[in-house]
């Protein structure tokens, strides 16, 4: 089983940024947990702070892999072409977001890549990105 990762914009600052509202993980942190759990789960991670990079990011493993776990962070209320990117790949696609966007500001509630995705979890944490590899396993 091989599931790719892939975060947005300002994601690398997981741990520092705004901790009230994301927590005080790092990012790679996490992940050495989350690889540590799964030993049959064969990760790729990415993160990047532009928009392209994250749709070449998705082309490139949304052929290959068996499920994509993304957080798209600020490029969910904005983009177009990410959401035309999960439609346009194979592999499903689970929309995470670490925050309840929807207890946030209204620009928040709306996303252009939820109605792309198999499904959309929000507001648990980092354990959201745990839940969406259970789901993959258990499909
Ligand atoms: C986020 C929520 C987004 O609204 C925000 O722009 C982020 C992070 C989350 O994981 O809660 O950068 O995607």
């Amino acid at each position: 089983m091989k599931i790719a990762i892939i975060n947005g914009p300002n994601l690398n600052l997981l741990g520092t940024r705004e901790p009230d509202i994301y927590g005080s993980m790092s990012f790679e942190m996490f992940l050495d947990q989350l690889t540590q759990k799964y030993p049959s789960v064969e990760f790729s991670y990415y993160q990047s702070n532009i928009e392209g990079e994250i749709i070449n990011a998705l082309q490139l493993v949304g052929f290959e892999y068996d499920g994509i776990i993304l957080n798209p962070a600020g490029y969910t209320h904005t983009s177009v072409a990410i959401g035309d990117a999960i439609a346009a790949i194979k592999a499903p696609v689970i929309e995470v977001h670490i925050s309840n966007v929807h207890a946030r500001e209204d620009f928040r509630k709306f996303s252009h890549v939820s109605g792309k995705c198999v499904g959309s979890i929000f507001g648990l944490g980092l354990k959201g990105y745990e839940l969406a590899v259970d789901w993959l396993l258990s499909r």
